[in-house]
C-alpha cells in the first residue's frame, strides 16, 4: 500500500472519521455546501498533503452529514496548473477510497463551449477529453487501487445520471448535459483552440476534473461530475475572460449548486 497515502488517511481518519460520498469543490464553489456535525482539518496538517495556492480555493478537509450521508468534502484541489503533479493531485481520491468512500461528486467552474449555454448553467458531465497531455497513472501501477488499463467507457457512472436529472427537476433547475474538455492552463484557451474543443465534441473547457476522475475510476468509484458554466469560453463573446468572472458567477449560482448537491447526497 501506498505509505503517503495511508499515512494520509490514517491521521484524516483519526480526525475526521470515516464517509461514504467524496465531495471536490470546484473554483467558487467551496463554501457553497455546509455539513452538519462538521469535523474539519487544514491541509497542513495532514502529512505530506500539498495545499491549494488557487485563488477561491482553500486548504480544508470536512467530513460530516449532508441529507443524513456521511460526506467527506475538500475545499479546496490541486490543479496541474499550480505545479503539482499528477500523484500530488489525485493523493485526495486515494485517501477517500482508504476511508470507504464509494461514489465521488466531483464539481468545477468551465467555461461554455456549447453555444446553447449561458454564463451560470450547471452542465452534468457526460464524458471527458483528456486534451492535457498527462495522465495520473503514468508510472508503475498501484494494483491496491486498480488494474493497469482502467476502463474508461463509463467515467462518469450512468445508472447515477438520473438522480442527478430528477433532482434537478425538482428543484426547477435546467441541468444542461455535455463532455468536459481538460486543458492545462493557466493561460485561458483562445479562441481557435476553443473552436477546436466544439470540433471535437466538447461542450465545456475547465482546468481539473479529469485526473481526479481517472483516478476515482482505477480505484472502482463511482462518479457524478457537475460543471458550473461560470463564462462563455474565449472568443464566443465580445469580451475578455477574468478569473473575477469565474468566482462572480460561482457565486451567484450557490444557491442552486447546494440545492442539488445536497438533494443529489439525499437519494445516493
Ligand atoms: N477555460 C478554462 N477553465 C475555466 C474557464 C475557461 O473558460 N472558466 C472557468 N474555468
Amino acid at each position: 500500500m501506498n505509505e503517503r497515502v495511508k499515512k494520509a488517511a490514517d491521521v484524516i481518519r483519526e480526525r475526521c472519521g470515516d464517509a461514504e460520498i467524496g465531495l471536490i469543490l470546484g473554483s467558487g464553489l467551496a463554501d457553497s455546501v455546509m455539513l452538519e456535525d462538521a469535523k474539519t482539518i487544514a491541509y497542513q496538517d495532514i502529512p505530506d498533503f500539498p495545499l491549494s495556492t488557487a485563488t477561491g480555493h482553500k486548504s480544508e478537509w470536512v467530513t460530516g452529514k449532508l441529507n443524513g450521508k456521511k460526506v467527506c468534502m475538500m475545499r479546496g484541489r490541486f490543479h496541474f496548473y499550480e505545479g503539482w503533479r499528477t500523484e500530488d493531485i489525485v493523493l485526495p481520491v486515494r485517501v477517500m477510497k482508504l476511508l470507504g468512500v464509494k461514489t465521488l461528486i466531483v464539481t468545477n467552474a468551465a467555461g461554455g463551449v456549447n453555444l446553447s449555454y449561458t454564463p451560470g448553467d450547471l452542465m452534468l458531465i457526460t464524458d471527458h477529453i483528456n486534451y492535457s497531455g498527462v495522465n495520473p497513472l503514468i508510472g508503475p501501477n498501484d494494483d491496491d487501487f486498480g488494474t493497469r488499463f482502467p476502463d474508461m467507457s463509463t467515467a462518469y457512472t450512468p445508472a447515477l445520471r438520473p438522480v442527478v436529472r430528477e433532482c434537478a427537476k425538482e428543484l426547477g433547475i435546467d441541468l444542461k448535459e455535455g463532455v468536459y474538455m481538460w486543458f492545462s492552463g493557466p493561460s485561458y484557451e483562445t479562441p481557435a483552440e476553443i473552436r477546436m474543443a466544439r470540433v471535437l465534441g466538447a461542450d465545456a473547457v475547465g482546468m481539473s476534473t479529469v485526473p481526479e476522475v481517472i483516478a476515482a475510476r482505477h480505484a472502482g468509484m463511482d462518479i457524478i461530475g457537475i460543471t458550473c458554466i461560470t463564462n462563455m469560453a474565449a472568443g464566443i463573446l465580445d469580451q475578455p475572460l477574468t478569473h473575477k468572472e469565474v468566482m462572480e458567477t460561482g457565486e451567484k449560482v450557490r444557491g442552486n449548486f447546494s440545492a442539488l448537491i445536497g438533494s443529489v447526497v439525499g437519494k445516493l
